[in-house]
């Protein structure tokens, strides 16, 4: 029911030849598992994406967006540029944002209302630190998360996605087990059925950290699971790939 999406999120890597040389190889690419294909390039390297990716069915995502409209926001970007360049999604509140650039659950709310108000859709990040896993208390921290997250988020619901991402997994090469990221999904989908009723079953919820092309055929088996978000195995065109084929 729930259209899989694979997301490939570069982080600081790759300067605009690079990104085009890595989106080449990319489009290259036959989807036999049907799922949806988002790039999330640096910001500067955008708009060369948005060239390489014309007549593709590649989406273009940015990895983050300011909630002002513009402004006195050094170094930030508004929406209105990122729909100007093309692009489609947005993650918001990746816990790189939230560990290093202060970035909390308020901030993610209006950054995600400001997506959705400008047309963009929204992959929303939620997860828990080792210490809160280790105290079991990860449900309540995503749940509380992602109903933060989506605090007046309205009949916009139907534009977000949720990527489930703990932290403690994200670049370590420690992978949730299968079994353990579909329970937290599922959590995560009774916080959004608990404010949105039954548009939980058309949010698509994503697992992120450490997913790669040994491991994303397992996770994506899950009934929870409805892709990925994937950082180092995304800048491999043939990990990538094996991803994106995940069946
Ligand atoms: P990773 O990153 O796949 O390198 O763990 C995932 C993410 O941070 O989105």
């Amino acid at each position: 029911m729930r259209n899989p999406m694979i997301a490939g999120n570069w982080k600081m890597n790759k300067t605009p030849s690079e990104t085009v040389e890595l989106i080449e190889a990319l489009k290259k690419i036959e989807v036999r598992s049907g799922a949806e294909v988002v790039v999330c390039p640096m910001t500067a390297c955008l708009c060369a994406a948005a060239g390489a990716l014309k007549d593709s069915k590649i989406k273009l995502g940015a990895q983050n967006v300011h909630f002002e409209d513009k402004g006195a926001f050094t170094g930030e970007c508004n929406a209105a540029t990122l729909k100007e360049l093309g692009v489609e999604y947005v993650i918001i509140g990746h816990s790189e944002r939230r560990q290093y650039f202060a970035e909390t659950d308020e901030t993610v709310n209006k950054r995600t209302l400001k997506a959705l108000e400008s047309g963009l859709k929204p992959i929303v990040c939620v997860g828990e630190s080792l210490t809160q896993k280790e105290q079991g208390i990860t449900n309540e921290v995503v749940c509380l998360q992602t109903k933060v997250a989506l605090l007046g988020v309205g009949e916009k619901i139907d534009d977000v996605v949720i990527a489930y991402e703990p932290v403690w997994a994200i670049g370590t090469g420690r992978t949730a087990t299968p079994e353990d990221a579909n329970d937290t999904i599922r959590a995560i989908r009774g916080a959004v059925r608990e404010v949105y009723g039954d548009a939980a079953d058309r949010v698509r919820i994503l697992y992120g950290g450490s997913m790669n092309d040994k491991n994303a055929h397992d996770l994506m088996a899950q009934p929870e699971i409805d892709g990925g978000l994937i950082g180092g195995a995304s800048l491999v065109a043939e990990k990538f790939e094996k991803v994106i084929n995940f069946n």
